[in-house]
């Protein structure tokens, strides 16, 4: 079984099958929450791309043949604008531009975003290897703590001290690339810091070493974001993805932003994780921009880079339906 387990434990084939499953009751449910009928859908968002191949090749089917079905137009969309567009639900259009700063189990970066539905998406800097939640998941299961990681950090973390362990900070130096991040040295000072208290018989102080590392991501990552905002003269800081829940990233993100006279903008919990409504949002975005729909051979693309919100040619934008 071991070597089935990858992406960050996820089995493709079985998140493929559990996929299949969920489609209609998921769709079901979604309509009836909202109090609407098959009807009166007018246009249907779908993630094509990044993510698991098998994953995406159903949520691909269900939705052709949902738009299909209902005649609608259909609208390939990209997971992490996706994360973006969630702000969107709860604090209205995102003001142009914005640095984005997208933190996920399978991505970290730092974005300058202008309209999301129109424009292409400017990466002002990536994280040269592991992503901070992937950073989270791998330093979790080295302390012996349930997955997904982020959230069991969190909350161990709550009885621990931030300056207990000194972890390095990756790429702050002088010298470094301002926006560039990387994580696997941490999990490695993780997991060589829990190694000392093991290797003498003992039990690490699990507490500390979780409110520690938390420390040392979430200052990196709003260290950076901060300085994006002050360079490139940009008022408004837009923090999400399923990292965005963390407690400490969003205490010191609003504490930073705060210092530095920036608007700071974080979904709620619900909207940070991976959600079907963010995708829905960035429907919207595109429908409202007069985007050119997705062609009936959309195809999905489990590696699809960040450069526009949509997936598939949208054409010249219209005006605004608005
Ligand atoms: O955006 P997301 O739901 O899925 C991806 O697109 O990857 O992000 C999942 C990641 C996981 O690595 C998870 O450990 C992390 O977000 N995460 C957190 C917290 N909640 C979720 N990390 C730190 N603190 C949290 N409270
Ligand atoms: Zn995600």
């Amino acid at each position: 079984m071991d070597e089935h387990v990858r992406f960050g434990g996820v089995v493709p084939e079985i998140a493929a099958r559990a996929h299949l499953e969920a489609f209609t009751p998921v769709v079901r449910e979604a309509l009836d929450r909202a109090g609407l009928r098959p009807a009166d859908v007018g246009a249907v968002a779908v993630t094509t791309g990044p993510g698991l191949s098998g994953a995406l090749q159903v949520g691909l089917a269900g939705a052709k043949t949902l738009a299909h079905s209902l005649g609608v137009p259909l609208y390939g969309v990209h997971h992490l604008a996706g994360h973006v567009a969630a702000d969107t639900l709860e604090h209205g259009p995102l003001p142009d531009p914005c640095v984005v700063l997208i933190v996920s189990g399978g991505h970290t970066s730092l974005l300058l975003v202008r309209d999301l539905a129109r424009d292409p998406v400017v990466h002002l800097g990536d994280t040269l290897d592991d992503a901070a939640g992937e950073c989270f998941d791998k330093a979790a299961r080295l302390f012996g703590l349930p997955y997904p990681g982020g959230p069991a950090i969190d909350r161990a973390a709550r009885e621990g001290d931030p300056g207990a362990v000194a972890f390095p900070r990756p790429l702050t130096g002088p010298r470094d690339d301002p926006y560039a991040f990387s994580f696997s040295g941490l999990k490695t000072a993780a997991a060589r810091w829990a190694e000392r208290y093991r290797a003498k018989g003992e039990q690490p102080p699990l507490a500390d070493g979780a409110a520690s590392l938390q420390e040392a991501v979430a200052d990196v990552l709003t260290r950076k974001a901060v300085a994006a905002c002050r360079e490139h003269g940009v008022g408004t800081l837009v923090v999400v993805g399923g990292v965005a829940a963390n407690s400490r990233v969003r205490a010191l993100a609003e504490e930073r932003c705060r210092a530095a006279g920036i608007a700071l903008r974080v979904p709620p919990l619900r909207l940070c994780t991976d959600n079907g409504a963010m995708i829905a949002a960035v429907g919207d975005l595109l429908v409202r921009a007069g985007a050119a729909p997705a062609p009936l051979d959309l195809s999905a693309d489990p590696s699809a880079p960040l450069e526009y919100a949509a997936l598939h040619p949208v054409g010249r934008a219209a005006p605004a339906l608005v």
